[in-house]
């Protein structure tokens, strides 16, 4: 069924697991992570980015999760993802998207509090629930994300950010990358543990992906309730296909993507796993 997400992190946040958030841009990834959910009886949140409008019918596809999404028993929220633009927000919005993210983390923190503080009003007007971003997570390899600046959530900051702003939850930058590490993972936990003490809002980690288990643990003791994984997921549907490809020259697109669906599954259920088996 499909569930405001506000709901999903609170229950995350009290039992001290972390919901994991897959990045969707077609039928077979958004399949996938309600097939998954279903399976392991867990919630789940479909992410989709707003770089993704361009090649994705956005109220069709909403509809599509939406409708799927009733079938099930496992609780499923549908959320946007990094959006830049106000016209994305109002779309989500329009579409029955269950909560929204506006990142104006590029921008100084007075221009981030007033632009946030701004969409947080609209959200909360039509009774969807917004995260934001203070920080800003580097980019790694093979991710389709836009660059960031890699600099770290000043905890201090982080508090001020939520007060002024009444954002829902909150994505805070700890060290992680979206995308591969180029170089050895350094994630500030005792800057997580300060971001916590400060915000009582959930909290969100971004570039869940190639992020070793035992550090996903920690962060998840340390208070993060929602995951953000995508970059992984693609890489293993992409090395699948290319092993395939390679293969078996001449099958079928529909058997191609049927078994690229179950190699997503794998990988989703790993992380669901992962993330509330702590
Ligand atoms: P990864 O691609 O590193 O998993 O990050 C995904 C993400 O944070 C989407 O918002």
């Amino acid at each position: 069924m499909l569930v405001d997400t506000t709901s999903i992190l609170q229950d995350a946040q009290k039992n001290r697991y972390a919901v994991a958030a897959f990045s969707v841009y077609s039928l077979e990834t958004a399949q996938a992570a309600i097939n998954v959910a279903n399976r392991e009886k867990n919630p789940v949140i479909l992410a989709v980015g707003e770089r993704y409008f361009s090649s994705v019918d956005v109220e069709g596809f909403a509809s599509f999760i939406q409708t799927v999404a009733q079938k099930t028993t496992a609780p499923i929220a549908l959320h946007l993802d990094h959006a830049y633009q106000k016209q994305s927000i109002l779309r989500a919005i329009r579409s029955g998207f269950t909560s929204v993210m506006y990142d104006g983390s590029s921008f100084s923190f007075e221009e981030n509090v007033r632009l946030t503080k701004d969409m947080a009003e609209i959200a909360h007007l039509a009774g969807v629930s917004i995260e934001a971003e203070i920080g800003s997570l580097a980019k790694g390899a093979f991710s389709d994300e836009e660059e960031g600046n890699g600099i770290l959530t000043d905890p201090r900051l982080a508090e001020e950010f939520v007060n002024e702003t009444n954002v829902d939850f909150l994505a805070a930058a700890i060290g992680t990358v979206h995308g591969m590490y180029v170089t050895k993972p350094k994630i500030d936990l005792k800057r997580l543990e300060q971001i916590r003490e400060r915000v009582h809002v959930p909290l969100v980690l971004h570039g869940g992906s190639d992020t070793p288990d035992e550090i996903l643990k920690q962060v998840i003791e340390r208070g993060i309730c929602k995951i953000n994984v995508n970059t992984e997921i693609s890489m293993e549907a992409v090395s699948f296909l290319t092993r395939q490809l390679n293969d078996k020259p001449g099958l079928h697109l529909s058997v191609i993507m049927e078994e690229m669906q179950e190699v997503i599954e794998n990988s989703m259920t790993r992380f669901v796993r992962l993330f509330s088996n702590i």
